[in-house]
């Protein structure tokens, strides 16, 4: 008995070091639960720039830079305990100062499009940037996702973790109100992805804060044999510049009928478009956080992704525009349908349409949403 103990404990050493070692990529050995901080480079006047390495004890390796609160790789196990980055994105902060995709980023203040870039709150017309074509989109010319972000690590019994906040100040982008945001990030040790936002703001603002990270569970190729279930019956239609026209029209015989399995390259052309592609909203059906909301399933891996959330819809973007002007990590080339974005949210230019779920924060509420990315193989 006491002689098999030992060799137990070795045992059990050795197989978590094989596995880990076998989803890190960099060749850097860090210890499951653990979270180690690097520089990540500097911008003028902004606070310094780190890239965060968080390792759970279930051999996910997942790595946050506080710019733009980026998630720049995440690390997953196949179902052979084969190891795949599945989310695009660059080596170096340069990649990410000179392309703008949202790779891996919180979007906001309000997340996807507000029309012509005007809303009204209580009478008081508003104004932001229209940076795209004649929309305001993810928060305008310098979003979220191109701010340094202040950041905290921690570490508890069974999960790592990255608390990271950002004070946009009133006007900023033509938005009102001081808003203060608060962003965690939590990997716990049966590989969830929790992400809670929090904010708080000084006088009415829209807000609509999502994350932005293009996912490919391959790791490699195209997304369209990628398989999806989304729990929603009705999708919100947008007109020819992705602006919702107010109609829920439901998915039945559309091809935006994910409520039964189906692979993503299955009705990819009917969805026409220019480019062709999934760029939707979906109303999600879901209750609240306990419900799923999305699986993915990449068969040949069998990396499998759920959501769960409590906002009202998800944007399911099939990357339809990039165009292979991009090249990432490990030398790739990204091109239409490389990955898939499941952007977890309040209604595209809700501030515009009464009817949706409203998205404005009033001083003295409390902004409060979470979204679960669960990993598994199979
Ligand atoms: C939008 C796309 C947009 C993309 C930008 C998505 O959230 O729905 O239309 O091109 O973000 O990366």
């Amino acid at each position: 008995m006491k002689k098999i103990i030992p060799l137990v404990i070795l045992l059990m050493g050795f197989g978590s070091i094989i596995f880990f070692s076998s989803c890190n990529k960099t060749g850097t050995v860090q210890a499951p639960g653990s979270v180690t901080k690097q520089s990540f480079g500097t911008l003028p006047g902004a606070p310094e720039v780190n890239l965060y390495t968080l390792v759970n004890h279930s051999g996910i390796t997942l790595k946050v830079t506080n710019y733009g609160c980026r998630i720049t790789s995440l690390l997953l196990p196949d179902k052979n305990g084969k190891c795949a980055d599945v989310v695009l994105g660059f080596d170096s902060l340069a990649g990410y100062l000179s392309n703008n995709p949202y790779f891996g980023a919180v979007v906001g203040r309000y997340g996807n499009r507000i029309a012509k870039g005007k809303f009204e709150i209580d009478g008081n017309q508003y104004t932001l940037a229209q940076n795209n074509g004649v929309n305001h989109l993810h928060g305008g010319l310098k979003g979220f996702d191109k701010v340094v972000w202040t950041a905290e690590d921690f570490t508890t019994a069974n999960s790592v973790g990255l608390k990271l906040h950002y004070l946009s100040k009133d006007g900023e982008e033509g938005y009102p109100g001081n808003l203060n945001i608060e962003v965690t990030y939590t990997l716990t040790d049966d590989n969830q992805l929790i992400i809670a936002y929090k904010a708080t703001s000084d006088k009415a603002t829209p807000i609509n804060l999502t994350q932005h990270s293009y996912f490919n569970l391959a790791g490699a190729g195209d997304i369209k044999a990628h398989e999806l279930m989304i729990a929603s019956s009705k999708y919100t239609v947008v007109d020819s510049t992705l602006i919702p026209t107010g109609e829920l029209r439901d998915v039945k015989g559309t091809p935006y009928d994910f409520t039964t399995v189906k692979a993503i390259g299955k009705d990819l052309i009917a969805t026409g478009g220019i480019p062709i592609g999934y760029d939707h909203n979906f109303m999600l059906n879901t209750k609240g956080l306990s419900d799923l909301a999305v699986r993915v399933v990449e068969p040949v891996s069998g990396r499998t992704m759920e959501v769960y959330t409590d906002q009202p819809g998800v944007q399911f973007y099939t990357s339809n525009f990039l165009d292979g002007t991009i090249t990432g990590k490990y030398g790739r080339v990204y091109t239409q349908y490389s990955a898939l974005c499941l952007e977890t949210q309040h209604f595209p230019d809700s501030p515009n349409h009464p009817a949706f779920p409203t998205a404005i924060l009033k001083p003295g509420e409390t902004y409060l949403t979470t979204t679960i990315f669960k990993f598994s193989a199979k």
